[in-house]
């Protein structure tokens, strides 16, 4: 029998012979596209060697190709949109919402057996009560093993409003540590908003959306038509996200809205017959060129920004105090945005930054949409004061980072806003609005008011 021969030292006496790498050696690190697993995902670094044997940096890149694009019908069977996107592969997996299955969960099915493309569907409830880590935990098993057994290059289909998105983005997000997703936003603040966003998440055990993950869909796709069943109030609460964007990044946006704004509200985006001056056809182009212009400035700055790493976010205007006041006053989300907006556009009068001609277009834009302006709870100087504080750790320490109008179309960032100035830009604010129509007020601004609460 040959016994096998060892040699105890060598191994040890090689290492020691081969010397560390030198310390300005870097090695750029490019993976061959040969074994590429991912459609979508691409990635390199570099390595460099510190040169003591015991420590080496590593830098890492990580590329994502991910489309926006608006359509039309979009499970209409000539549309191919879905069909090429799933033709390749040997089904479909979809989460879609509750509500829209009742509206459209029919069409989306003969769409896809049309196609000849089997399709595996989880029809989920999602309501903001349901953004838990329980509905997340749902979502994965039907994702899972036991469930479809996704494959982590299988891109899954995600169909409804921002709750949704949030939470099955985030899903997807876990599964197998990264897996894409489709995005079909079927409210206006999915479609523009939550629906392309890199933020997943769902509501933790003490605050809102605090659990989640940077995990942007490869493919986003907007069809208005969805808005044609959606409550006018929700249409009006998405419209405040656009308007945010208009008044931060895109001057013609806002004149868009001045001029059309409260027609597509009533048509939901020219889906619904319109009663005002503009043609069907003229409106049906402007609510594309409003949804594109939305999505644009607000994808500018987020999409780019994946990781939030930089703090200057105008998307982040009329979101500095409402977080706090909002369930408080148990608000609709886009009526708690427009009294932030408006009340950070005073501010930025009081500031100097904007002048008071602007602000008061603010104004009339809001009012004309039927976003409110203003609430009494903004004189709760306490809960002011402490959800800046908590703003500013949020967003990192380093400031507050509230962005404020200094024009129409471009914002700027306000640091610090002592006490003081905050109790006199909310008595000026409110002197302001008083003289308002209404007060400022707002329609169907409370949750109760579209069942919610
Ligand atoms: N991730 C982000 O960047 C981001 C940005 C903005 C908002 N959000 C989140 O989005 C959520 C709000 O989203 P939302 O306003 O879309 O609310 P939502 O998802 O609750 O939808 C509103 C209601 O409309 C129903 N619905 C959906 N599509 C419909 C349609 N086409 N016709 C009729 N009914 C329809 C839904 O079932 C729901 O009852 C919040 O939880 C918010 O935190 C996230």
């Amino acid at each position: 029998m040959v016994q096998a021969q060892s040699h105890p030292n060598s191994l040890a006496e090689n290492l020691i012979s081969i010397a560390p790498p030198a310390s300005d050696q870097i090695i750029q690190f490019t993976h061959p596209e040969l074994y590429r697993t991912s459609e979508w995902y691409t990635g390199h670094g570099e390595i460099a060697a510190s040169g003591d044997g015991r420590s080496f940096e590593v830098t890492a890149t990580y590329r994502l190709e991910a489309e926006v694009k608006l359509v039309d019908n979009l499970f209409d069977p000539t549309n191919p949109t879905l069909a090429r996107a799933y033709q390749n592969r040997s089904r479909c997996v979809a989460i879609v919402d509750q509500t829209v299955d009742q509206l459209y969960g029919e069409a989306l099915r003969s769409y896809f057996a049309e196609a000849q493309i089997p399709l595996e569907l989880l029809v989920c409830r999602a309501w903001e009560a349901d953004k838990t880590p329980d509905t997340v935990h749902h979502l994965l098993k039907f994702l899972g093993k036991d469930g479809c057994d996704v494959s982590r290059n299988e891109p899954v289909l995600v169909v409804g409003g921002g709750v949704l998105s949030d939470v099955a983005g985030l899903a997807c997000a876990l599964h197998n540590r990264r897996t894409p997703y489709i995005m079909v936003g079927t409210t206006v603040v999915a479609a523009i908003d939550a629906g392309p966003s890199p933020r997943t998440c769902t509501n933790g055990a003490e605050f809102k959306n605090s659990l989640g993950a940077y995990h942007p869909p490869v493919l986003t796709l907007v069809d208005r038509q969805f808005f044609r069943t959606l409550a006018t109030g929700h249409v009006r609460n998405g419209m405040a996200e656009i308007v945010k964007m208009a008044i931060t990044d895109d001057a013609v946006l806002f004149e868009l809205l001045e001029q059309y704004g409260p027609e597509l509200l009533t048509t939901h985006f020219a889906t619904l017959p319109n009663q005002g001056p503009t043609p069907d056809a003229t409106l049906a182009q402007i609510a594309d060129q409003v949804i594109y212009r939305a999505l644009f400035a607000y994808m500018k700055h987020e999409g780019t920004n994946m990781f939030e790493t930089y703090q200057d976010r105008p998307h982040a205007y009329g979101h500095t105090w409402s977080p706090r006041f909002e369930p408080t006053a148990k608000l609709m989300h886009g009526h708690a945005v427009s009294i932030d907006m408006v009340f950070g556009a005073t501010l930025a009068v009081e500031m100097g930054w904007l002048p008071p001609s602007d602000r008061e277009r603010i104004i009339a834009l809001c009012l004309a949409l039927g976003l409110a302006v203003d609430h009494p709870i903004l004189a709760d100087l306490e809960l002011m004061i402490a959800g800046q504080k908590n703003m500013r750790r949020k967003r990192g320490d380093g400031g507050l980072w509230a962005p404020l109008p200094t024009g129409i179309g471009s914002c700027d960032y306000a640091q610090d806003v002592a006490p003081d100035l905050l109790e006199a830009v909310v008595q000026r604010h409110q002197q302001i609005c008083r003289e308002l129509p209404n007060g400022g007020q707002g329609t169907e601004m409370y949750l109760s008011d579209l069942g919610l609460a």
